[in-house]
C-alpha cells in the first residue's frame, strides 16, 4: 500500500514538517489546497507552496479542495505533481478538467466527499488514474475516520478500472483496517504530530 503524507496539522512549521516526510519512505507528498469557498479555510497561495516543495524531493499528491479547479492546473502542473485530483461536487462537467489535467501528461484523479456515491462516478472511470475517497468532510486536519465510507473501496475495485483507491481523512493505526483494500492512504495529524514519523509509517505499512 502506498502512503501520501499531508503536512497541514504538525508539531513544527510547514518547512520543517516537509523535510521531515522527506527523510521517511513515505511515497508522496500530499498537497492539500483549500480555496475559502469549497472549504471554510483558504490555506496556501500558489507561491507558498512552489517555495515550500523546495524542500521535498518527493512525487507530490495535491488535493484540489476548491470551487474552480480549472484555475490551479496550470500552476500546479508545473510541480513535481504526479497527480492532481479535484473534488467532483465542485465542477459541472469533469470530463473538462480530466482533459485538461491529462493535456499537462499528470495524472488525474478525481475526490468524492463522504455523503457522494460512487456510483456517480461511473461515466468518468475509464478517464482517470486515481479516485480519493474522503473519510472526513474536507476542510481541516485532525478529523475523526469515518467507518462508514469503508465499503465504496470494495465497491470501487470491483469495478476493475485501472485508476487507484486511495482514502484520505482521520487515517492512523487503527482506522486503517478498514481500508486494507485501498491502494493508497493519506494520512496528516497521525504522522506529524507524532516525534516518529517514519514509526507511524511503518505502522500504517503493516
Ligand atoms: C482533509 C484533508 C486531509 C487531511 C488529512 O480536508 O484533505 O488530507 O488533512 O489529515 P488527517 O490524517 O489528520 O485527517
Ligand atoms: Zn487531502
Amino acid at each position: 500500500m502506498k502512503i501520501s503524507v499531508s503536512f497541514i496539522k504538525s508539531k513544527y512549521n510547514e518547512k520543517e514538517t516537509i523535510k521531515l516526510i522527506d527523510k521517511t519512505d513515505a511515497d508522496y507528498l500530499h498537497v492539500d489546497i483549500m480555496d475559502g469557498k469549497f472549504v471554510e479555510q483558504k490555506n496556501y497561495s500558489f507561491k507558498e507552496i512552489k517555495r515550500l516543495v523546495k524542500y521535498s524531493t518527493k512525487k507530490l499528491d495535491v488535493h484540489l479542495m476548491c470551487e474552480n479547479p480549472s484555475k490551479y492546473i496550470k500552476d500546479y502542473a508545473l510541480l513535481n505533481t504526479q497527480y492532481l485530483t479535484f473534488h467532483f461536487e465542485a465542477v459541472k462537467n469533469p470530463n473538462e478538467i480530466i482533459n485538461e489535467i491529462h493535456s499537462y501528461g499528470i495524472k488525474c484523479g478525481i475526490s468524492i466527499k463522504p455523503s457522494t456515491l460512487v456510483e456517480s462516478l461511473k461515466p468518468y472511470i475509464n478517464n482517470i488514474e486515481q479516485v480519493l475517497v474522503m473519510s472526513v468532510e474536507p476542510g481541516k486536519g485532525g478529523q475523526e475516520f469515518m467507518s462508514d465510507i469503508a465499503f465504496k473501496i470494495d465497491q470501487l475495485q470491483e469495478m476493475n478500472s485501472n485508476f487507484i483507491v486511495s482514502v484520505d481523512g482521520g487515517i492512523n493505526n487503527e482506522t486503517i483496517n478498514h481500508v486494507k483494500n485501498a491502494d493508497m492512504v493519506v494520512s496528516g495529524s497521525y504522522v506529524c504530530l507524532s516525534d516518529n514519523y517514519q514509526e507511524k509509517i511503518d505502522n500504517l505499512r503493516n
